[in-house]
């Protein structure tokens, strides 16, 4: 290849060590191929979990990404042609470079469903990796009876954020905090969906207080090399987050951690929070009304009602801290009972008046944890 081609080809390959450099945790691998008259030399250039390794001309050598690849690109001179793909979660980058021509070509598209799966917004087929390694299919790649609720729970949770993430900045990586993750399929389905269809970067934090399902978490992370992902064994309650918390979302963090996760949110300014409470047992000892004895008389009103103000204090305390809130059944309450997401987006009027949460709380003579926890 001729000089001229070369210092081209060295300008294009700086472009794609800066989307390295950005998008590291995304990035898949780069292969391609040097050309010499008819042979033709292929190479790779691959992260194994530890070190970044180039393959090429039968030899490996493992290094640093940045200078693995100028080695790549500074031997280009000694062949008539390369054709080298550069593939992350987001897409690919093609690069082609021969002494006539050096061309770029992108391909970024938002994956399609295909047939026969569009009633899913997580095609099984094109996360058939995801869910072998959850163990939501069988060996015939069909989801497993036993996690198909757990799925559809997903897919729905996802499909209802969805139109609230799509009008976060798109030059920036989403970041988002999964409280009281459990085992974390649910951020598992998210970053495939935000990384591998919707093509954003984003970068997934789960916490849990059990080390357990954290640890669990980690492995399926490795396992999945899903790097844009963490998880830290923590109480919701003293979790400092390291980056900014763009998004807070939690599916059934048990009785009040879903008033930690609220309270996290709105304390470390989330734009977004999408919140499906579990059990309720914190309005249930106290709840009553010397006007409306009634009320409470029978022990499944009583207990129902409780529940009911419960979220209902929650959503008012969000619109009180500046957020326009909806509450919605996210899936059938013959999937699960605990089928109410509360999403909440941080809207442009400043804090509105505390009347609703006080007059909650005088009326029903409950002493709600979530008004501590908000400063
Ligand atoms: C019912 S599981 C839900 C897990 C997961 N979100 C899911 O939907 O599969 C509730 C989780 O909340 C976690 N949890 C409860 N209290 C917590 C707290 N204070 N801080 C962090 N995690 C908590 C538990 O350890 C458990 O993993």
């Amino acid at each position: 290849m001729n000089k001229q081609a070369v210092q081209k080809l060295k300008l294009l390959a700086s472009g794609i060590l800066s989307r390295f450099e950005e998008n590291k945790d995304l990035f898949l691998e780069v292969s391609g191929s040097c050309q010499s008259g008819t042979v033709s030399y292929p190479f790779s250039l691959i992260f194994d979990g530890e070190q970044y390794v180039l393959t090429f001309q039968k030899e490996s050598t493992r290094g640093v990404f940045s200078e693995l690849f100028h080695s790549l690109v500074s031997q280009a001179n000694l062949y008539d042609e390369l054709e080298l793909t550069y593939a992350d979660r987001t897409g690919r980058l093609m690069l082609r470079a021969d002494n006539k021509n050096v061309t770029t070509k992108s391909d970024n598209k938002v994956a399609e469903v295909s047939k026969g799966e569009e009633k899913h917004l997580i095609s099984p087929k094109a996360a058939n990796k995801l869910l072998t390694v959850l163990d939501f299919v069988s060996d015939n790649g069909k989801l497993k009876n036993t996690h198909v609720r757990k799925f559809t729970q997903a897919e729905h949770f996802i499909e209802l954020l969805v139109p609230y993430l799509k009008k976060l900045p798109s030059d920036r990586e989403i970041m988002v905090y999964d409280l009281a993750c459990g085992k974390s399929y649910l951020s598992f389905f998210l970053n495939f969906y935000l990384c591998d269809v919707m093509k954003r970067r984003c970068r997934i934090i789960g916490v849990d207080i059990r080390e357990d399902v954290v640890e669990a978490s980690k492995k399926i992370r490795d396992e999945l090399k899903y790097y844009n992902m963490d998880f830290y064994c923590a109480d919701i309650l003293e979790f400092a987050p390291p980056t900014r918390m763009d998004v807070a979302i939690s599916l059934h963090a048990c009785d009040v951690a879903t008033d930690f996760a609220i309270a996290a949110a709105v304390n470390n300014g989330a734009q977004i929070a999408a919140i499906a409470p579990c059990c309720h047992k914190e309005f249930l000892p106290t709840i009553g009304n010397e006007e409306m004895p009634y009320l409470f008389e029978n022990g499944i009103f009583k207990k129902r009602f409780s529940d009911l103000l419960t979220d209902i204090y929650r959503v008012k305390t969000l619109e009180e801290h500046g957020y326009s809130v909806t509450a919605t059944e996210f899936v059938s309450p013959l999937e699960t009972p605990k089928n109410l997401l509360i999403l909440a987006e941080k809207a442009n009027h400043s804090t509105i008046s505390n009347e609703a949460t006080r007059q909650i709380k005088q009326t029903f003579s409950v002493d709600p944890i979530l008004e501590k926890l908000i400063f």
